[in-house]
């Protein structure tokens, strides 16, 4: 059995459908802090999938989870995920994600459970030297929310050499999209991301999609990023697991298209695929925002023979598609 920690919120949720697809019997746990009961709900009606609600941070609640289940491995995605937030309140971070995901290595060594996939961030680079971003790039992040992920990193290598715990890390730059059948989606609350920014502003009166900066030093003035598609990401997690299961080694891949686009392309794009006029409104720059960042995915491709499929085409597509539905929802 495969345990999901955080299966109930937005990459965790596409990545146990990915999984059911390959045959894998699935537990996921997940405090709904910030996922959501539908989004389980809607797992169990695709596949074997059952469902623990607990939290990271009490040891009790996920020893619970391996007292109770057979678990070969767990694909781990529980974490809190906004920068802003994690400067206010970098305690919340190191809580969460360092010391709740210590909580998880250490029960995962009690079991005797010794394979990880890890959802790690281009965040733990910080600004980048150079771009496209490859593995060996520094990292030195420049926010808690990035340490926190760096944090983990280190402690997983510690944890291999220690106890034998193989881990495959997962640095993701900006993902998008949601399941081409509108199953599940991305449901953040607040929603910080791009493309569901854009498509939310289009829903209702008076909402204004806002560009934070147009002066940086890019051919549009606005930043660039690398824009995954969720379903492609959720492939990499089955490939990493199979390397596990294969190579019994840890190892760090880069997850990205390869391709940097600007804020303003992503907004035309949006204008073009949802064939709507946009309003949209020039800020000024947000703190910490690096210019250009965008991946070398050479190695994940090379070692894991992973390759994204989607273009961002279908990520806005999929992305306004749910959104649709999320207004019923909520
Ligand atoms: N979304 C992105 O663009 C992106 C980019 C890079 C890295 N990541 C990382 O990917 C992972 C998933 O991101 P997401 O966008 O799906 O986030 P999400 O908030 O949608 O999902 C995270 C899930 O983890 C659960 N959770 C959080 N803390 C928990 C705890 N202590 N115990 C149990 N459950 C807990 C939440 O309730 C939520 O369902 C995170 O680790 C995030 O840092 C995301």
């Amino acid at each position: 059995m495969i345990l999901v920690t955080g299966g109930a919120g937005y990459i965790g949720s596409h990545t146990v459908i990915n999984l059911i697809n390959a045959g894998e019997k699935i537990v996921i746990f997940d405090s709904l802090e910030n996922g959501h009961i539908e989004i389980v709900q809607a797992l169990q009606k695709i596949g074997d999938v059952k469902f623990e609600k607990g939290d990271l941070r009490n040891i009790d609640d996920i020893d619970k989870v391996f007292s109770k289940y057979d678990i070969e491995a767990v694909v781990h995605f529980a974490a809190f995920a906004l920068v802003g937030e994690s400067v206010e309140n970098p305690a919340k971070y190191y809580r969460n994600n360092t010391f709740g995901t210590l909580n998880l290595l250490d029960t995962m060594v009690k079991y005797n459970c010794k394979k990880i996939v890890f959802s790690s961030t281009c965040a733990t680079y910080g600004n980048p030297q150079y771009v496209p971003v490859d593995e060996k790039h520094p990292q030195a992040p420049i926010s808690p929310y990035g340490t926190s992920k760096l944090m983990v990193e280190m402690i997983m290598k510690d944890y291999d050499k220690a106890y034998g715990l193989k881990s495959i890390k997962l640095r993701y730059f900006n993902v998008a999209g949601c399941d081409k059948n509108c199953r599940v989606g991305e449901w953040h609350e607040p929603e910080t991301h791009l493309i569901p920014n854009i498509v939310k502003s289009t829903f209702g009166e008076g909402k204004v999609f806002k560009i934070f900066g147009d002066d940086y030093n890019t051919p549009d003035g606005t930043c660039i990023r690398d824009y995954v598609n969720v379903e492609d990401l959720a492939e990499a997690h089955r490939l990493a697991l199979e390397y596990l299961r294969k190579e019994n080694k840890s190892n760090e891949f880069n997850l990205g298209t390869e391709q940097g686009d600007s804020v303003k392309t992503i907004f035309k794009a949006c204008e073009k695929v949802l064939d709507k006029k946009i309003e949209v409104e020039i800020t000024a720059r947000r703190d910490g925002d690096a210019e250009a960042l965008y991946a070398n995915a050479n190695k994940v491709k090379t070692t894991l023979g992973w390759k994204p499929l989607r273009t961002i085409e279908d990520s806005i597509t999929t992305a306004y598609k749910w959104e649709e539905k999320l207004q019923t929802l909520l």
